[in-house]
């Protein structure tokens, strides 16, 4: 049986997926509109604005939707791009990657990519100075993982058992939903993220049954 936390979620659930659906209408005639208007000004600075704010929004909304019905929109990834491409969203910190080749997966690119910017956003958020990361993918036992360890404070004791529930934040004005939803992107993916140890710093595994 859901409890009462569990039955509200799962409504929110519903109820945000069906606003995603209609957003995604609007974005996309947005989105139109910008991409007809920077044809006509293309060197216009406020439309080359709204032209990326649109396609970010639709991205968002994009995967949102593809959350919902990940299995059927998995196919054979690169972890190394997935890694790449999350890596080049966020700025202000130094990488150190340790990626084989080919190491492939069954998954959702952008959806993979977004619970890694997840870590990596946390990692500048509770930085004390300089933030470098660690990104090791590998082949586990049957599956593939990736290890991501930061060099930040770790993680508060009062949060270590329940990080990955919503809601669960020491940033100011933070709702902590930002793990949540790497763990649901993860589960979607039939996976896990799992928190190896929080200190001295934070160190996450994401894991996934070979693909
Ligand atoms: N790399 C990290 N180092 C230390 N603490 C972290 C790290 N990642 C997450 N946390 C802790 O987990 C909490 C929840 O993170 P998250 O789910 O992304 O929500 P939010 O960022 O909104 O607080 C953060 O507020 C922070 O206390
Ligand atoms: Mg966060």
């Amino acid at each position: 049986m859901m409890g009462n936390d569990d039955a509200l979620l799962h409504r929110l659930g519903t109820l945000t997926l069906s606003f995603a659906h209609e957003l995604r209408n609007d974005v996309l005639a947005l989105r139109m509109t910008a991409f007809a208007l920077s044809a006509q000004q293309p060197d216009d600075p406020s439309v080359q604005a709204v032209v990326r704010t649109s396609e970010r929004m639709f991205a968002t909304l994009e995967d949102l939707v593809a959350l919902a019905r990940v299995e059927t929109a998995m196919e054979h990834v690169n972890l190394g791009a997935v890694v790449k491409s999350a890596q080049s969203d966020v700025a202000g910190v130094t990488f150190h990657n340790t990626l084989p080749a080919n190491l492939f997966v069954l998954g959702h690119a952008r959806l993979l990519s977004r619970a890694l910017s997840v870590l990596y956003k946390n990692s500048i958020t509770v930085a004390e100075g300089s933030v470098e990361v660690h990104t090791i993918a590998a082949h586990g036992n049957g599956s593939a993982q990736i290890d991501v360890i930061d060099n930040g404070p770790g993680i508060a004791s009062e949060l270590e058992h329940h990080i990955f529930e919503p809601r669960a934040s020491t940033r100011p004005g933070g709702m902590g939903v930002g793990l949540a939803l790497a763990r649901l992107i993860c589960e979607a993916h039939k996976g896990s993220i799992v928190l190896i140890s929080g200190k001295p710093h934070a160190h996450f595994r994401i894991e996934w049954p070979a693909g």
